[in-house]
């Protein structure tokens, strides 16, 4: 039987699938090629995927996400687990109003691709789509919050811009719900790591469904909020469906929050522990806090007073008018007119090599010896994930403060993540566009090591 690999999102998740050996202990004619630990099952294929859209039609039921006559917008990235929600929801509500939203958020060597995999599936599932493009609908993009203050926490500045632009579509499109691929390792992880830092506020909104804060806003769904994260990746690539094949430059390294280990742990002793986790948060802990907070407000009087932001027309609870979206994006105009130059063609990264730059070759050791650019070091990019615990590494790029650096892999796509991650700690890191690839292409040697022939 065919043996397939997928690396997915931003922890390099790779998946064998290859049968079981045994029997599927549904149909218990195919060859089993999934095991579902915590249901005591080793499925086949097809019953697999019966089991996954039975429960995504048994959530959407349970919590009455829609009705049917509704029209549903999917917010679709790319990534594993909304394809996997665009496709289940397809499936499993063939009738229903469906229509895909993507927002295409300008960040290089990144968001177009996303675009692309979006557009293949939405046209394989003949799903409509809307596209929403930063750049050309509000000027700017995710990478040009490296001008600010932001530049070490992109991905909370692109949450809000998410959110903010989410509300905005689907109402556009006219929808009466916008489901999202939150799974139930993310959103167990996220409500443990809240729940230690006493923020049940957060934990309430990690509900399945949350209702609109003002009338006319469509409400907020989480179809795959039972679904375990690894299933999400199985659907996908059983069915081969076409998915992101590489990582937000803006997430190098962030690892695996410490609380998604810690179910891991938990689940190696307990498979069943993230669903029970989910029922005691949802039915236990979010009324309990709910109730709290009304009688709170009752006592005091006071209810929280929402406006809509005096730019963007969405609900705010700042006292200004202004929402935290707007209020980023007027920091991000201030400074919009200061130079970004992140990347340099292959002409101009010869002339900085010839004045003394550090030649930084960041691909994996076997590509670095078939061939690189004279006088390279070359440091697999992985080691810079940890940067900031990696004493070695730390000490080693310390050396080129002040310098200039040139950044490369093959194509452009990994160096462009290390010269973000060097520039945010206040390196004159630079990428080498199109990688060593556009290198050979303008007619420049590259080179084998010493010893290599
Ligand atoms: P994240 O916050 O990146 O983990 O994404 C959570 C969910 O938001 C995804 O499962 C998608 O449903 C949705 N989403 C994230 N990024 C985008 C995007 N660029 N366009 C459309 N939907 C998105
Ligand atoms: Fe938003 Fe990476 S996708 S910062
Ligand atoms: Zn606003």
């Amino acid at each position: 039987m065919e043996i397939k690999y997928a690396t997915c999102g931003i922890h390099d998740y790779r998946l064998k699938i290859e049968p079981l050996g045994v029997k599927c202990s549904r149909c218990r004619v195919n060859e089993a090629v999934v095991d579902i630990k915590y249901a005591r099952q080793k499925l086949c294929k097809d019953c697999f995927n019966e089991f996954f859209l039975n429960r995504v039609r048994r959530t959407v039921e349970k919590y009455k996400m829609f009705r049917p006559g509704e029209r549903v917008a999917v917010a679709v990235s790319g990534g594993k687990d909304s394809v996997a929600l665009l496709h289940a929801l397809k499936k499993a509500f063939p009738q229903q109003d469906i229509i895909a939203i993507h927002i295409n958020l300008g960040i290089a060597y990144y968001s177009d691709h996303l675009e692309e995999v979006v557009r293949k599936l939405a046209s394989m599932l003949e799903v409509p789509l809307e596209v929403y493009n930063l750049k050309e609908r509000e000027g700017y993009t995710i990478d040009d919050f490296l001008r600010t203050r932001y530049g070490r926490k992109m991905c909370s500045v692109c949450g809000i811009v998410k959110r903010n632009i989410f509300s905005r579509l689907s109402a556009e499109v006219d929808a009466d719900v916008v489901a999202t691929g939150h799974n139930l390792d993310d959103t167990v992880g996220t409500m443990f790591a809240s729940f230690f830092a006493g923020d049940f506020e957060s934990i309430s909104r990690l509900r399945p469904v949350l209702r609109p804060l003002v009338p006319g806003q469509p409400r907020k769904i989480k179809p795959l909020i039972t679904t375990p994260e690894r299933e999400n990746l199985i659907y996908v690539v059983l069915n081969q469906l076409p998915v992101q094949s590489c990582s937000c430059p803006h997430a190098l390294g962030a690892s695996v929050s410490y609380y998604k280990q810690i179910l891991d742990r938990m689940e190696e002793r307990n498979p069943n522990v993230k669903h029970q986790l989910l029922s005691v948060f949802t039915k236990k802990l979010i009324p309990m806090y709910e109730f709290y907070r009304k009688h709170e407000e009752e006592k005091e009087k006071k209810e929280e007073v929402l406006q809509t932001c005096r730019i963007c027309g969405q609900p705010t609870s700042s006292p200004d008018g202004i929402c935290s979206k707007c209020r980023r994006v007027m920091e991000l105009q201030k400074v919009m007119d200061r130079p970004l130059i992140l990347e340099l063609s292959p002409h101009d990264a010869k002339k900085l090599i010839e004045e003394g730059a550090v030649v930084l070759d960041v691909r994996p050791v076997g590509q670095y010896s078939s061939g690189h650019i004279e006088g390279a070091v070359n440091i697999p990019r992985e080691r810079f994930d940890n940067l900031d615990r990696d004493k070695k590494m730390k000490k080693t790029i310390r050396e080129w403060k002040g310098r200039n650096i040139l950044v490369y892999c093959n194509t452009g796509t990994d160096s462009y993540a290390v010269t973000v991650k060097l520039r945010n700690r206040g390196y004159r890191a630079y990428n080498l566009k199109g990688g060593i690839e556009a290198w050979k292409r303008a007619g420049f040697p590259v080179l084998q090591p010493a010893g290599s022939d």
